[in-house]
């Protein structure tokens, strides 16, 4: 009980607010997720802070590896060691690698080496509170004294007529132990609805709207999904939808 409060201190707000890990934990140990939002990070969506955290999202390559050919998906991906010490989490940068996801068709034996978070974005304050709040609800699901956290930047842009893919994969499981979804930045879109399924239970269907709009999924107890996003006024140019995924691993 003490690391509990100990992971939960980590990431209290300056307030005094703290992220709400143990009833995060509970819902993603009895329901397979969680749906979270701005309130419950320590981040405020409206500060300068994540101002220039989301121009990280302006900076993203080309994703060239898609099967279907697209050009509607650009991303950078890093790691970082997460391991439990006396005064909470502690995170550090490892070296950039291949990215493979053997558990889906469409990647199976694929080494994809996307373009690496640059260094001051993976040492980023807000970056560490998202992710810091992940492990601490994932670590009261299923605890690890060290977890290697694999962190997607993504951008899915839609023209005019056209529509952009969050997740080309169809509905699927990642292989990770927790996956954490954080939408950063949804602009001019629609669709992009998210569906959690669950084996014998009912599908639960939302869309994150706004910054920060969040889900954590135990990525062995749920499948996962969104749905293709596509321009919803013309007048406004593309349609925009920024993520943050952050993948956590037993080391
Ligand atoms: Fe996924």
């Amino acid at each position: 009980m003490t690391e509990d409060l100990r992971t939960s201190e980590l990431v209290a707000r300056p307030d005094g607010t703290g992220f709400p890990a143990a009833e995060v934990a509970a819902a993603v140990a009895g329901d397979g997720f969680a749906r979270l939002g701005a309130e419950h990070f320590p981040v405020d969506p409206e500060g300068g802070d994540f101002a220039r955290f989301r121009e990280t999202w302006e900076d993203l390559e080309l994703d060239g590896a898609l099967v279907d050919g697209g050009c509607y998906r650009y991303r950078r991906y890093g790691r970082l060691r997460a391991v439990r010490t006396a005064d909470g989490i502690s995170l550090s940068a490892l070296p950039h690698a291949a990215f493979r996801q053997d558990g889906i068709p469409m990647w199976r034996g694929d080494e994809r080496m996307f373009a690496p978070i640059r260094p001051a974005a993976l040492a980023d304050a807000c970056l560490h509170a998202l992710v810091t709040a992940d492990l601490a609800a994932a670590d009261l699901v299923r605890t690890s004294p060290e977890w290697t956290v694999g962190l997607h930047l993504i951008r899915i842009i839609a023209l005019d007529g056209e529509t952009g893919l969050p997740t080309p994969e169809g509905r699927h499981r990642d292989g990770h132990a927790f996956v954490g979804m954080h939408l950063l930045r949804r602009e001019n879109s629609a669709g992009g609805v998210s569906t959690v399924y669950r084996d014998g239970r009912p599908d639960v269907r939302f869309t994150l709207e706004s910054p920060l709009d969040s889900v954590l999924v135990d990525d062995t107890a749920v499948w996962h999904e969104v749905s293709p996003i596509a321009v919803r006024d013309r007048a406004g140019g593309r349609a925009v939808r920024d993520m943050l995924l952050v993948d956590i691993n037993p080391s």
